[in-house]
């Protein structure tokens, strides 16, 4: 039976343009809807803008824009870069698209008629940045004497006071211990889960989740002059997406089976704030949450101020959109951070795309055209790397199941290397044309048609490029995996074409 696959990106604010920080989690949430896809799998892959808030109205305010005006023009950035790195969601929300304000309405009126949101007045540390609250021992030394610092932006926090509508998040303590409890593979990695549980053991505060300092938001249905706070009216996102309020069967199809890929700078409201807000409203909090780090520049979360930004047109240019995509989910493991570096991903360009995959491509065509007149040989069925195909099939589906590409690409790649040892121990292009010959050739085909179909999640264009060039109709994602990851699918007897290098080399600049 296939399987459901919801997956979903943070969605992001829209008072920067898209560097590769962003891209990451992106590109790996796009992957793994591949994946998904090709597994047969019903996919529903989401991403989108986060647009309302201080934040977002101070940035239109400095620009001497309309909110709207300029929420619509970053809105439109992030569509050019997604579609630069061929990202391909199934919607892209926009939180000022109006069936999501209508959710964001239906769902905190939901839990407002539960009983757990109440009115009181605030006053604390404010972080526009973040868009939170920090209590004073949160915060760094400032140098300059003034407010603290929040510690995640290192700027100075603003005090603010507001009558505001609070959440009661103190009573979801328990309830979000026993739902942890009961689904221990909720969050992963185990540290992140460990992090989530540590925030709720160290005891939850009510939070407020309304606002009228400003009025670029969702209005709070039962309270005119109020608007909810940016980040209640952004987590719902994942839930108007799928119907939440307006179409109740699609609804109850994806949630919760949702899986959200998050950076760690945002654990907080998606494992502890996210899941309380679920259960206010009666739904079941989110089945799976992914945690990674931050990619590094020079050591350094990426940021304005610290001038250590990267876009990803920069280096699209120079490695292509595959050589792209393959770099970030290969060179930065899911989980930990990582640090960019353009040196290691010329090296990694050059080892793994221009040596080992184009390679192969380019020796088994050449020697194929001079050995068997150019046409591709079957591969044999006893062949010694049968067993090791079997082997990677299997390690590349376990580590997309753990949202692992990287381990899904490095298992794809021992093929390629195996595949290659095999030629350089039995150097065909030496040896008289006959079965012997024919043996090795088909092998090595057999090998870069399933390595075309298993980077296929990763690599955009490249695979079908060596689908064509070995003779095979289509694409390789034309059939489920289970229809073409065994060993012996490619059927001999078809044209190979060497054409240009799919990677030509690089020299570092
Ligand atoms: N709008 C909120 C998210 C709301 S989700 C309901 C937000 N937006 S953001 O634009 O700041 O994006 C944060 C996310 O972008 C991170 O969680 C991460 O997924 C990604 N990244 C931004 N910078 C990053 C790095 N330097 N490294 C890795 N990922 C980073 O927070």
């Amino acid at each position: 039976m296939p399987g459901r696959a919801f997956i979903t990106t943070p969605i992001y604010y829209v008072n920067d343009v898209p560097h590769i920080g962003h891209a990451y989690t992106t590109v790996n949430a796009d992957a793994l809807a591949r994946w998904h896809r090709m597994i047969g799998d019903d996919v529903y892959f989401l991403t989108g803008t986060d647009e309302h808030g201080l934040k977002i109205a101070r940035a239109a305010e400095a620009k001497g824009v309309s909110p709207q005006a300029h929420v619509d023009e970053v809105a439109a950035r992030y569509h050019q870069v997604w579609d630069l790195l061929d990202i391909e969601p199934d919607r892209f929300i926009r939180t000022t698209d109006v069936d999501h304000i209508a959710a964001v309405q239906s769902f905190l009126q939901k839990a407002y008629d539960n009983g757990h949101i109440y009115k009181a007045s605030y006053a604390g540390w404010y972080c526009v940045a973040c868009e939170a609250y920090y209590d004073e021992d949160e915060l760094l030394a400032n140098p300059d004497g003034g407010p603290g610092l929040d510690p995640i932006h290192e700027r100075p926090v603003e005090w603010f006071e507001e009558e505001n509508w609070f959440f009661r998040l103190s009573a979801f303590e328990q309830p979000l211990l026993d739902w942890y409890d009961a689904h221990p593979d909720a969050v992963a990695p185990t540290g992140k889960r460990n992090e989530a549980l540590g925030l709720i053991r160290g005891g939850l505060r009510d939070i407020s989740i309304t606002r009228t300092s400003i009025d670029w938001g969702v209005p709070v249905p039962w309270d005119e002059g109020h608007v909810f706070y940016v980040w209640y009216d952004a987590l719902i996102n994942y839930a108007t997406a799928v119907g939440y309020g307006s179409d109740p069967e699609r609804f109850e199809k994806w949630w919760p089976h949702v899986r959200h890929l998050i950076g760690k700078d945002i654990l907080r409201f998606h494992c502890v704030y996210w899941p309380a807000m679920l259960l206010a409203a009666g739904e079941e909090p989110p089945a799976n949450i992914n945690v990674h780090g931050y990619l590094l520049v020079g050591g350094e979360k990426m940021s304005k101020t610290k001038l250590n930004q990267i876009f990803p047109a920069d280096l699209v240019e120079e490695f292509g959109v595959d050589g792209y995509r393959y770099h970030f989910l290969r060179d930065t493991a899911f989980g930990p951070d990582g640090d960019f570096s353009y040196e290691a991903m010329v090296a990694r360009y050059n080892s793994d795309l221009a040596n080992n995959l184009g390679n192969l491509l380019s020796r088994v065509a050449t020697v194929v055209a001079k050995k068997c007149d150019g046409i591709g040989p079957a591969p044999r069925p006893d062949s010694p790397l049968a067993a090791v195909a079997a082997e990677v099939v299997a390690d590349v589906t376990a580590a997309w199941a753990a949202v692992q590409p990287s381990a899904a690409l490095e298992a794809t790649w021992r093929l390629i290397r195996d595949a290659n040892a095999m030629l350089e121990a039995t150097e065909p292009w030496k040896a008289e044309p006959g079965p012997e010959v024919d043996g090795v050739l088909g092998d090595a085909i057999e090998v870069l048609r399933l390595v075309a179909v298993l980077a296929s999640p990763a690599l955009t264009r490249s695979p079908s490029q060596i689908w064509a060039r070995i003779g095979l109709d289509g694409s390789p994602t034309d059939r489920p995996l289970a229809e073409v990851s065994g060993w012996g699918g490619y059927p001999g007897g078809l044209p190979v074409t060497k054409g240009d290098p799919l990677f030509p080399r690089l020299t570092a600049r």
